[in-house]
């Protein structure tokens, strides 16, 4: 098993969860940026659409140096197309592959894809297998060129992109495959589904205590992932595990680590305008931090590692820099998707609901920043 930069990660690990349609380019810069999460993923991209040539698909993998290391989060159900997306993603430098076992979107798991794999074990297995092979295609030294069905168009971007890439990221050599999924189906079978995955040996398994019907309502079941935990430690012992599901805080974060005994946890709905739930997290776990509560700074002008609450100032200055570095990276797309991120920023300012409207309405970052500058802090 290749355990790739995954090994040399503080323990325990602190990542920012995939979230398609939020951890684009420019959420995962931010948040990098201000939050400093360990290990940061793509949003989930469809293998069958980047082996068909699907050119626009190659925009969720953009990144830049600063997100390192970050994980090319693929889906699909077909394992030949994992095998050259995963060719692909390596030829793009990414530092690992995940394949997603975990979406609940209905138009993923009618197709056979996502959380759907969770009832069909043995192809689930063959992916993992596959993505393994195509990363093994690379090592050894596999030509995107010779890979049969890709427009010449395709080839030509991907090799434009590596030859972009710092001389050490075009080198070849194995790059490890982790899983992300949930707790069952209908119910939890973690007593079978997790076994069933490390038959196949991936390095590290991201767990969402959620079954597929649960999609996101009740609570993340973190005994189902403690039990995980425990299947591990009995067989291979070598595959990491990532909890996942309702962390927000180091004090939640530290009741289910300790409980669960995992290797890490991944974070996602409470980043929401809040890249300092990651810097908290990452505070307390490098023991700068010990609660929420263990600073009285909270008052300071600038977020520093170790304050407590960002001010509304901080709030301000994020939302216009995230606006304009949207700007910068994907100049190409409508603001429109810009909008939900400025929402999340000013939550809970006074005359919240007055500024939304205007957010609401604002199609670049000279028109947020106006907006933002009329708050009076
Ligand atoms: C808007 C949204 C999009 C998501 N997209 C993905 C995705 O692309 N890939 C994935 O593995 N999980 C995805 N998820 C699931 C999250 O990564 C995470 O497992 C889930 O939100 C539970 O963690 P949380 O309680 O910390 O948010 C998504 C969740 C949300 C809310």
């Amino acid at each position: 098993m290749e355990l790739g930069f995954w090994r040399d990660l503080p323990r325990p690990i602190i990542g920012l969860s995939p979230m398609d349609g939020v951890t684009d380019q420019p959420y995962r810069y931010m948040y990098k940026k201000y939050g400093h999460p360990d290990v940061i993923m793509t949003e989930f991209t469809s293998v069958e659409g980047l082996v068909r040539n699907a050119i626009k698909l190659f925009r969720d993998f953009i990144y830049d140096e600063s997100q390192r290391p970050i994980v090319a989060q693929l889906f699909g159900k077909e394992p030949e197309s994992f095998r050259t997306a995963a060719l692909i993603a390596a030829y793009l430098g990414f530092d690992g592959v995940d394949i997603n076992m975990g979406c609940p979107a209905k138009n993923v798991r009618q197709s056979g894809s996502g959380a759907a794999l969770i009832e069909n074990p043995k192809l689930a297995k063959e992916i993992i297998f596959a993505t393994k092979a195509g990363l093994q295609d690379w090592a050894e030294g596999k030509k995107i060129e010779n890979v049969p069905n890709l427009k010449q168009k395709t080839i030509k971007l991907i090799l434009e992109k590596h030859s972009q890439l710092p001389h050490q990221y075009q080198k070849r050599h194995l790059l490890p495959v982790s899983v992300k999924t949930r707790i069952g189906y209908e119910r939890s079978t973690v007593s079978t589904w997790i076994p069933t995955l490390l038959e196949a040996e991936p390095t590290v398994i991201s767990l969402h205590g959620r079954t597929l019907k649960q999609m996101y309502t009740g609570s993340s079941d973190w005994q189902e992932i403690a039990k995980a935990v425990k299947i591990v430690q009995q067989t291979s012992g070598e595959t990491l595990i990532l909890g996942n599901g309702d962390i927000d805080s180091i004090v939640s974060a530290k009741e289910k680590i300790i409980a669960s005994g995992v290797d890490g946890i991944l974070v996602g709905r409470a980043t929401f305008g809040n890249p300092w739930v990651l810097a908290k997290l990452i505070d307390w776990r490098n023991g700068v931090l010990e609660t929420e509560n263990s600073s009285n700074q909270s008052k300071q002008k600038s977020f520093k590692p170790g304050q407590i609450e960002p001010s509304l100032q901080d709030k301000i200055r994020l939302a216009i820099e995230h606006s304009q570095v949207y700007e910068t990276f994907l100049s190409e797309d409508s603001f429109q998707s810009m909008r939900k991120h400025l929402a999340w920023y000013i939550k809970g300012f006074p005359q919240a609901s007055d500024i939304r409207v205007q957010l609401m309405q604002a199609n670049n970052a000279t028109q947020v920043e106006k907006i933002l500058n009329q708050i009076d802090p």
